[in-house]
């Protein structure tokens, strides 16, 4: 694996938490970084443990994995203090000294701005943040007393694993849609969200990189405004088993068909050389456990050919069902 980056296709909510916490186990991944902030919501299910995570890398259910908070992450204190409690991870979580801090006044700043009104943000208050460290008043990780056991250089410390040859895993949130510069501006995030920034956050050169595993899902989703090609209606949504509610934040997320254009978008600006399709077993319930290429019906094959074909590069995970091991896992 040595160091593979993780990036969402679409508008996030793709399973990068499911596909993260396969490879975890799976590749026995030695460090996670997590970027983003706490507007992202990363689901993964583990002994029958449903963990819906904002700033606790997806990469914790391996007990050995060294988890990081990177450069140009926003930290929510709070949240990231009880996500380190539920999941255990006090011994062995670093957070970057230059983290940024989100605070309750961007949070109310998020909600209460007339710009940001027709956005439908999440309401974390990461815009708001973003602006404040972008102003140069941001305050940072080294700043905050409860977070000093955990400081650390992510930098050095992430070059020093994939120096050593130790699996390094770079999580992305969100997706490329979301993109401050590549999405549907200006329904997007507060910042960049493909491979490059990924990278950036966490202070890895682009040479450094041997993958970059984009997640699909097998239809499309978005939460909050914008468009969204070929949205259906919600009981059409509802007939197909693709209505969701956010995790983040209990709002319900509209569907699509998977988007073939914008896959290729995707797969171009993400430089990606890997795919996860994840949630098969919505649009062909007889895939729900599989474990080997072998076992899916003949239409969900197809499904599978007909994606690499479009974008050219291997569908190598295909999630099947929400704990971490339902995968088919397609790689040499
Ligand atoms: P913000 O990131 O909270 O500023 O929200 C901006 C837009 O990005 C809104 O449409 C949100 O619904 C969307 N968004 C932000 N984070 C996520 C995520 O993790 N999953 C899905 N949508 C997100
Ligand atoms: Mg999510």
């Amino acid at each position: 694996m040595p160091c593979t980056v993780v990036t969402g296709a679409f508008w996030g909510d793709e399973g990068k938490g499911k596909t993260i916490s396969y490879l975890a186990l799976k590749d026995q991944l030695d460090v996670c970084v997590r970027t983003g902030s706490v507007n992202a919501a990363h689901t993964v299910w583990y002994q029958g443990n449903r963990y819906a995570l904002h700033m606790v890398p997806a990469a914790f259910v391996n007990e050995k994995c060294r988890l990081l908070i990177g450069a140009g992450a926003n930290v929510h204190v709070a949240k990231l203090l009880e996500e380190v409690e539920v999941t255990n991870v006090k011994n062995r979580i670093g957070i970057d000294n230059q983290a940024s801090i989100i605070e309750e006044k961007h949070s109310i700043q998020d909600k209460t701005s007339a710009h940001l009104k027709g956005i439908g943000t999440t309401g974390w208050g990461v815009g708001p943040a973003i602006e404040e460290r972008v102003r140069r008043t941001a305050k940072l990780a080294k700043d905050v007393p409860e977070l000093q056991p955990y400081l650390t250089d992510v930098a050095k410390e992430v070059n020093n694993a994939i120096d050593a040859g130790k699996n390094v895993l770079l999580e992305g949130t969100q997706g490329l849609m979301l993109s401050l510069f590549h999405g549907t501006y200006p329904y997007v995030t507060g910042r960049d969200t493909s491979a490059s920034a990924i990278c950036s956050e966490a202070g890895v050169g682009p040479t450094k990189v041997d993958n970059v595993l984009t997640v699909f899902k097998a239809f499309v989703t978005r939460v909050g405004a914008g468009p969204i090609p070929r949205e259906l209606t919600k009981e059409e949504a509802i007939k197909r088993r693709w209505f969701e509610i956010a995790a983040g934040t209990g709002r319900e997320r509209r569907s699509a068909p998977f988007n073939f254009e914008l896959a290729k978008k995707t797969v171009t600006i993400n430089g990606a050389t890997q795919a996860a399709v994840t949630k098969l077993d919505i649009l062909y319930p007889q895939c729900k456990g599989a474990k080997t290429y072998n076992e899916l019906p003949e239409g969900a094959k197809q499904f599978i050919n007909e994606i690499e074909k479009q974008i050219g590069i291997p569908v190598v995970l295909i999630g099947t069902g929400p704990e971490a091991l339902d995968v088919i896992d397609r790689r040499k």
